[in-house]
């Protein structure tokens, strides 16, 4: 699914079904950083205009996620925990290359925001598919459509503006990397946990 070559082991639902407040925690708290994650690339980016146009409606949209995600845990009497940890996006983030021409960098970090988007969008579709809950199994079946979308927005973005970076090639090597952390994951009952 969207180019990933391990899918979640669907008995990660059971973990996270066993544990609703925390995976819901969680999940808000992804929307909530992928918010800011649009609006700081909009701030470093301000100067092309199709880039914070999609970025502006990308951003509302995680908002709006994270409210509705927010609804459900009032709703269901359950607290807003913390901000969780998630080592999953720290190890993408240490992948991405910082350095070369300001275009290559804000192409490496469009493709972290692919990346997390695609994993994002195959955890939303295992839960759609596995979770016993009726109201959990229909909202993630829309999210992991809203996240497919943001995912082909952003690696289309990267092949936009990469200066001397073969996205393609590039986007090889996010995936074989992504492919060789995610095995240590599927244990926690968090979004990428
Ligand atoms: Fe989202
Ligand atoms: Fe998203």
């Amino acid at each position: 699914m969207l180019g990933l070559k391990l899918a979640t082991d669907p008995r990660w639902v059971n973990i996270v079904e066993s544990n609703i407040e925390e995976i819901l925690t969680d999940h808000a708290w992804c929307e909530q950083k992928a918010a800011s994650n649009a609006i700081s690339l909009i701030t470093q980016n301000s100067e092309k205009e199709e880039l914070v146009t999609a970025l502006m409606l990308i951003a509302q949209e995680e908002i709006e996620h994270f409210k509705m995600v927010h609804d459900l845990i009032k709703e269901r009497g359950l607290t807003f925990g913390r901000e969780r940890k998630d080592s999953y996006v720290n190890e993408l983030f240490k992948f991405m290359k910082k350095d070369g021409s300001r275009n290559d960098a804000l192409c490496e970090r469009l493709l972290f925001s692919a990346m997390i988007e695609a994993r994002s969008c195959e955890r939303f579709k295992v839960l759609s598919e596995n979770i016993k809950d009726p109201e959990l199994a229909q909202f993630y079946r829309d999210l992991m459509i809203s996240e497919a979308g943001h995912y082909t927005t952003f690696l289309g973005f990267a092949k936009k503006y990469a200066d001397h970076v073969d996205v393609d090639k590039r986007w090889k090597e996010w995936i074989d990397y992504e492919t060789s952390i995610i095995t240590n994951y599927g244990k926690n009952e968090t979004v990428h946990g």
